[in-house]
């Protein structure tokens, strides 16, 4: 695996690449690499010739500056990993190389509904920071594919919203959530958890399922409820939402709808960690 730390070299060498017609695949990641991840890597290796990853800590899309500096690095561990997997390049840029004209945002993604919601609504300012430096990730290493993984569901959708208003051309493939044998999904932030704190976790896959397996049965806004309250139970300091949203719009439903596709989607707090997880319904 070759390791770039500036844009002009990796620039040289992928734009020699794209000229041979190699077909370039790429994952971007801010590190403190899982399964979830490396499926995405062994994803593109399958259907690129080159396989790309990224590894940076953005600090633009941290709408909270202790979640960032808590924010696990692990890049030693991450780079024997990734020599594991067969990725090709690592491009592992510092904050200046990626954004040398400081990281304020010209002009703001026009991304509507998707971003008054959710994890949008929650962390502000969030999917602008997530839109700014996937887009200059994408203007640096160009490739024909980009992978990214379904346990962040609405920002794949925030990503695709954003590819279509830039007009750029990369195709989206998403991976699916990675789980412990418990149901926990795997998250970078888990690290963050004692054992413990990682067995209570478990409570939000466990409500995810009780939602799936009671959605025609009992009314939506009690189910929210009650899986709210079967989360502060097992441990869960807070609960920031759990919703149930259409699968391809994210708008919120009060009635069950069948036939619709939906995904209920969580996010809570546990020993000061915020995790989030999604599962498809129906
Ligand atoms: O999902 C992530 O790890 C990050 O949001 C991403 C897509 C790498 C952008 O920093």
């Amino acid at each position: 695996m070759i390791i770039f730390k500036t844009v002009q070299s990796i620039g040289k060498v992928l734009s020699k690449l794209i000229l041979e017609n190699k077909k370039i695949g790429f994952v971007p990641t801010m590190g403190a690499l899982h399964n979830g991840h490396l499926s995405l890597i062994e994803q593109s290796k399958k259907q690129a010739d080159i396989t790309v990853c990224s590894i940076f800590v953005n600090p633009t899309q941290f709408n909270d500056q202790t979640d960032f500096q808590k924010y696990p690095v692990t890049i030693e561990h991450d780079i024997l990993l990734l020599e594991e997997a067969g990725c090709d390049v690592l491009f592992l840029p510092s904050v200046h190389e990626m954004y040398p004209q400081g990281t304020a945002l010209k002009q703001p993604y026009d991304l509507g509904f998707l971003e008054t919601l959710l994890e949008g609504k929650y962390r502000p300012g969030h999917f602008q920071g997530v839109c700014q430096v996937v887009h200059r990730l994408l203007s640096i290493v160009k490739p024909q594919v980009l992978f990214l993984g379904q346990k962040d569901y609405q920002q794949c959708m925030v990503i695709s919203k954003m590819i279509e208003l830039e007009a750029l051309p990369v195709e989206l493939i998403l991976g699916p959530t990675h789980r412990e044998n418990s149901g926990l999904a795997m998250s970078s932030r888990n690290m963050r958890l004692s054992d413990e704190g990682k067995q209570k976790a478990v409570a939000i896959f466990n409500s995810m399922q009780y939602i799936k397996e009671h959605i025609t049965q009992e009314d939506v806004e009690a189910l929210q409820k009650k899986s709210i309250d079967q989360l502060l139970k097992a441990g869960f300091d807070s609960v920031d939402y759990i919703a149930i949203c259409n699968a391809h719009t994210l708008a919120p439903i009060h009635t069950y709808q069948p036939g619709k596709k939906l995904v209920v989607l969580v996010a809570a707090f546990i020993e000061g960690v915020r995790l989030i997880d999604n599962l498809m319904i129906n």
